[in-house]
């Protein structure tokens, strides 16, 4: 890997706001970097996208951010597109890459009824990637997959400000939830945008389970990557950027604000 700055510039990369719960997390480890956050609203959601088409739409806009923005390292903080692209990134351009996959390999390790259920949208949870990860970690666990066709819609709706009920939401996560011999105990948020409901997923859950956010250890790859932390050296640099063009409304942006170190917004 090239030489990172004092103050390395971090891209990180979703379909729309749910790479912010991943963002939050490398905030708290890095909060001295710059860093460039890309909502490609105007192709949201990944999730109802074909395989080539999400493949033709990041593989190239990425090129262009890295170009625009020389991130010293971008973070895909989108599981829909990362169970694709992430080779192709890999190979295609020099700039260090985090992924986000769904995090089966530490559920089926902690599962104790090894009952698991995977938590995604319909384009995650029919990847080969995902498969494979079945295949390779699953360690004696039964794996549920499930693909949830509105919940990032839901969660976004619900950080605009907009009413969202829990109906609507027990409703996406229902068939999480199996019951017989052995009940599930554990369910992989496999969609970065899924921590910003976990309140009402709290809430409407039919039993108490463990939700595998994997936001954490994502950051702590970041941090690997950049190596030892980085003196803070001033106010941080923080751009957010729609690819609609759009700007935050007022709602938006202070829903926005706890995402931020309060540096980044002084
Ligand atoms: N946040 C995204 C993920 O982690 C996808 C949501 C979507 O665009 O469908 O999968």
């Amino acid at each position: 890997m090239r030489s990172v700055p004092n103050a390395p510039t971090i891209l990180v990369f979703d379909s729309g706001l749910g790479g912010l719960t991943v963002f939050r997390e490398i905030v708290k480890l890095r909060p001295g970097a710059h860093y460039t956050y890309v909502a490609d609203d105007a192709y949201f959601p990944y999730g109802q996208h074909s395989e080539d088409e999400i493949i033709a739409r990041v593989v190239p806009l990425i090129g262009e951010l890295i170009a625009e923005h020389a991130p010293d390292l971008v973070v895909i903080a989108c599981n829909t597109a990362s169970t694709l692209v992430m080779t192709h990134l890999r190979e295609t351009y020099s700039v260090p890459f985090v992924g986000t996959v769904p995090a089966i390999k530490p559920a089926c390790a902690s599962s104790k009824t090894k009952r698991v259920s995977v938590l995604g949208t319909r384009g995650t949870v029919k990847r080969e990637y995902t498969k494979k990860l079945i295949a390779d970690f699953a360690a004696g666990c039964d794996v549920t997959l499930v693909g949830a066709e509105n919940l990032a819609s839901l969660a976004e709706a619900a950080l605009r400000g907009e009413p969202v009920s829990n109906e609507a939401i027990a409703a996406e996560i229902a068939p999480c939830f199996l019951n017989g011999d052995a009940r599930t105990d554990t369910v992989v948020l496999a969609c970065t945008h899924y921590p910003l409901l976990m309140d009402q997923m709290l809430a409407v859950a039919p039993w108490p389970v463990d939700w595998i956010d994997p936001a954490p250890a994502i950051a702590r790859r970041v941090g690997d990557l950049l190596g030892a932390a980085n003196g803070l050296t001033g106010t941080p640099e923080t751009r957010f950027i729609f690819t609609s063009g759009q700007s935050p409304s007022p709602i938006l942006s202070r829903a926005l604000a706890p995402f931020f170190d309060a540096r980044m917004l002084a």
